[in-house]
């Protein structure tokens, strides 16, 4: 299990390149099976996520060699149409592997993602947006199953923009006769993402990044080569820390439009944030006010991913900081840990209150989930002492290397 120990008090200063996207490679991956081919996708982080969907690619029938940043994968040979509950435990997104398999094999057995650390997560949406192009489902011994001898393209409105949801719908619809429409769909820059690289895989598709999707062809390319994203919610984690710890720091390859709410919630608390095309610079004294409320809402709101990250950096600022989290029902599980520390937050079912305190002390806290654990480390860096944030290995799911990101920018942090 490793260990995050952490000695608050150092300003941050200094550069970082922002990783690429956990959330677009995963989904991107998973679309490399699409019709066969070779694939080679640049920019991906190393994460024990991509390793668990790596694992996936291999029981499918695929060859993926890992080299640095790179993957490379040859699905010529997908053989399979099952995943077993062993390699779907291992990460919460191996529901993607759905709609592309559905889309590549005609049928998909898998097991029902349950319950995780954020909620019930259910995916009733994922299973409409596949009925309504035309596939059967049924369920037995806790496993999913999706049937289609031919989908056929569809108007698939989803009730919630699920990003997810949207992200299967889009992999299913590649296989569909037909045209597909999503309304009401995610606009996620990882949406527009997935959308690139299934163009660059054959797709005729259009739209990704506003609420109306079209799919209406795909002719399998042989290879494909796609540039993963810039990782927007590991941009805002190094915000947040040089807001709070204080300091000078530049953010390569971070693209502001992508985590503007972010932006604009810490200028509203005193940071003095420029913007370039592909940087972001954030000088920070270090001594915040609590800003405008923090609403979490689909992108382009405030993202879910970014509240907890948001609140380590209010615990010390003066005035009461609101937080409302509108995504996810059990998204204050740091809440406790930073209490710990000495902060003040007062709860009431979504919404919490954050008092900012003259100073925290260092505590042994544990990590709930990933935002959440990468928030512990963050309120660490500016308790007084040691803190220690132990961990069954959630920060290492999103974040490459983030004890040697943050102590090459001055901060005193180990990973054991
Ligand atoms: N929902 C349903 N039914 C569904 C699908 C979703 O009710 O069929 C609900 C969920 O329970 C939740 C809300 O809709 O309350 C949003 O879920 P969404 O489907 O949009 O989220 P997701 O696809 O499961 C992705 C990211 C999350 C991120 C959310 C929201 C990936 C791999 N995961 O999850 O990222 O928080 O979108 O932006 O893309 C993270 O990186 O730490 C993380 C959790």
């Amino acid at each position: 299990m490793p260990t995050w120990t952490v000695h608050g008090g150092k300003k941050l200063k200094g550069k970082l390149k922002i990783q690429g996207a956990k959330n677009a490679v995963l989904p991107i991956m998973a679309a490399s099976i699409l019709g066969g081919g070779t694939s080679r996708l640049v920019n991906c982080p190393q994460l024990s996520d991509i390793n668990a969907s790596v694992d996936i690619l291999r029981h499918l029938g695929c060859k993926v060699s890992c080299r640095d940043n790179e993957i490379i994968i040859d699905s010529d040979n997908v053989c399979k149409c099952h995943i077993p509950h062993t390699l779907m435990l291992k990460m919460r997104s191996s529901v993607m592997y759905m709609g592309a398999i559905l889309a590549r094999m005609g049928e998909v057995r898998l097991s029902r993602p349950g319950g995780c650390e954020l909620g019930s997560r259910p995916i009733d949406l994922h299973l409409k947006a596949l009925k309504t192009l035309g596939a059967e489902i049924s369920e037995e011994r806790g496993e999913v199953c999706c049937r289609a001898k031919q989908l056929r393209g569809a108007h698939i409105h989803l009730d919630f923009p699920s990003v997810g949801a949207t992200e299967n719908a889009m992999l299913a619809a590649c296989a569909a006769e037909g045209e597909t429409v999503i309304t009401n769909a995610a606009c996620e820059p990882e949406i527009v993402d997935l959308q690139n690289f299934l163009r660059c895989k054959g797709a005729q598709i259009s739209g990704a990044g506003s609420s109306v999707i079209r799919i209406s062809g795909f002719r399998p390319r042989k290879f494909a080569c796609h540039r993963i994203m810039a990782d927007r919610i590991a941009a805002s984690t190094y915000l947040c820390a040089a807001a709070s710890c204080g300091g000078d720091v530049l953010l390569d390859d971070a693209i502001a439009n992508y985590f503007y709410t972010v932006i604009t919630s810490l200028r509203s608390m005193g940071c003095d944030i420029i913007c370039g095309s592909n940087y972001v610079r954030i000088k920070s004294s270090g001594r915040l006010k609590a800003g405008r409320p923090i609403v979490t809402k689909p992108y382009p709101g405030f993202p879910t991913d970014s509240q907890s990250l948001m609140m380590a950096a209010c615990l010390k600022a003066e005035g009461t900081s609101v937080f409302v989290e509108n995504i996810f029902e059990n998204r204050f599980r740091h809440v406790p840990e930073m209490r710990r520390l000495g902060a003040d937050i007062r709860t009431e079912g979504r919404v919490a209150m954050v008092s900012g305190v003259e100073r925290l002390s260092g505590a042994p806290l544990n990590a709930s989930d990933l935002r959440g654990g990468a928030a512990l480390v963050l309120a660490g860096l500016i308790a007084d002492g040691e803190t220690c944030v132990y961990d069954t290995g959630h920060i290492d799911r999103g974040y490459e290397n983030f004890a040697y990101a943050l102590s090459s920018l001055g901060a005193d942090i180990k990973r054991i």
